[in-house]
């Protein structure tokens, strides 16, 4: 009923609406007084996390996209290597696995079937499991050593949203929590990430403000047949994220690529008219900003209309932008946690317009129990 979806026509939007709250719920009571990280379902010792020399990263699915983005935070700021792994190929590549593994498993729903059976190899070869789940008491956390819940609430829509985003909070708190127990330099700037992660509420209401724009745009592409994604660093993985979510509920072919792979093949898929949605990382000090505008203009060239996600105040981009969406001002590392936003917008407005359903979109299930 409309009072179920508090006044929204689908789960999907009131989900989507309701990420700032996911997001401030899943910080809840997580930092100290003094500034320390507190994880209270962490099931395993700090000299047990001292003792991960790699992590490997399991899941499916959008939540697959959430442990590429927690590669990227946990390498920077902890120096331990991470994998990230598809958890249906897993197990079948015979992974090298022993005590000092950490295993982290991400699953919304904590059922599903590839996931589980990749944790359950996983403890066969003494590795440690770690789950960042959504529900209470499923059989991935019971399975685990340890679980970091997120506090999304109930996910009914089949394609996750704010499920995603609080998986995103669940991999910066683990990130920072192991930067904090092995004490690398980056344990220093725990407090100044806590504070960046409790603005997003606020930043991501900021973008959802703006989805009158992004429901004119999707009006615009009802006809669209082929939408492509571009993104570098942690916007690679929302480029990935953006094209699952336009495929999953408008049924719409869509692809992701990191922005630097364009010339080593997906360049030649541009034709006139094509839609390039670009995620442009915030200017900083390495240059990726900069080369994404140099990527944009090279679609641009060859006709695609670029449809830019650019920081507030950034103007580099204006002249090869055809539409420009401003994204909160937030570190490149934080950046998922916005820029998202307007692409589960965007995919839901444009499935909506096309007369989808997108609770249920065809051929999904919320969440898969077989291999
Ligand atoms: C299904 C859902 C996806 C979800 C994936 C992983 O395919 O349709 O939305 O991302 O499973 O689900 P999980 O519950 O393990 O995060």
């Amino acid at each position: 009923s409309a009072a179920e979806k508090d006044g929204h026509d689908w789960f999907m939007r009131k989900e989507i609406h309701e990420q700032p709250r996911a997001v401030a719920d899943s910080l809840l009571g997580r930092r100290t007084p003094e500034g320390h990280l507190h994880l209270d379902e962490m099931r395993l010792s700090d000299q047990e996390l001292r003792d991960v020399d790699k992590v490997i990263i399991i899941a499916c699915g959008t939540s697959f996209y959430a442990g590429m983005v927690a590669k990227y935070a946990i390498e920077h700021w902890t120096r331990v290597p991470v994998e990230v792994e598809l958890a249906s190929e897993f197990r079948y590549r015979d992974p090298i696995l022993d005590y000092s593994t950490l295993v982290v498993a991400i699953s919304q729903s904590g059922e599903t079937a590839d996931t589980l059976q990749a944790i359950r190899h996983a403890r066969t070869q003494r590795s440690k499991v770690l789950a960042i789940c959504n529900t209470n008491g499923s059989t991935i956390p019971r399975e685990s050593d340890a679980v970091i819940y997120t506090h999304a609430g109930p996910e009914i829509g089949v394609a996750s949203t704010k499920g995603f985003l609080t998986q995103l909070v669940a991999c910066y708190l683990l990130a920072l929590y192991l930067a904090q127990v092995k004490g690398t330099r980056y344990g220093d700037e725990i407090d100044q990430v806590m504070r960046q992660l409790e603005a997003i509420p606020e930043q991501v209401q900021r973008v959802l403000d703006d989805a009158p724009a992004i429901y004119e745009m999707a009006a615009d592409h009802i006809d669209t047949r082929s939408v492509l994604f571009l993104g570098r660093h942690a916007g690679y993985p929302v480029a990935l994220e953006g094209a699952l979510k336009l495929k999953e509920l408008a049924y719409i072919h869509a692809e992701g690529f990191a922005a630097g792979e364009l010339k080593h093949g997906p360049i030649a898929l541009i034709e006139d008219g094509l839609p390039v949605l670009c995620v442009v990382p915030p200017a900083g000090r390495d240059q990726l900003r900069d080369k994404m505008v140099s990527g944009i203009q090279e679609v641009r060239a060859r006709g695609a209309r670029t449809i830019c996600l650019v920081e507030d105040g950034d103007d580099a981009i204006t002249p090869y932008a055809d539409v420009i969406i401003r994204l909160p001002r937030v570190p490149v590392l934080l950046q998922p946690l916005v820029a998202v936003v307007p692409l589960q917008l965007f995919a839901c407005e444009l499935a909506t317009l096309m007369g989808h359903d997108v609770d249920q979109p065809r051929n999904l299930a919320k969440s898969v129990t077989v291999e």
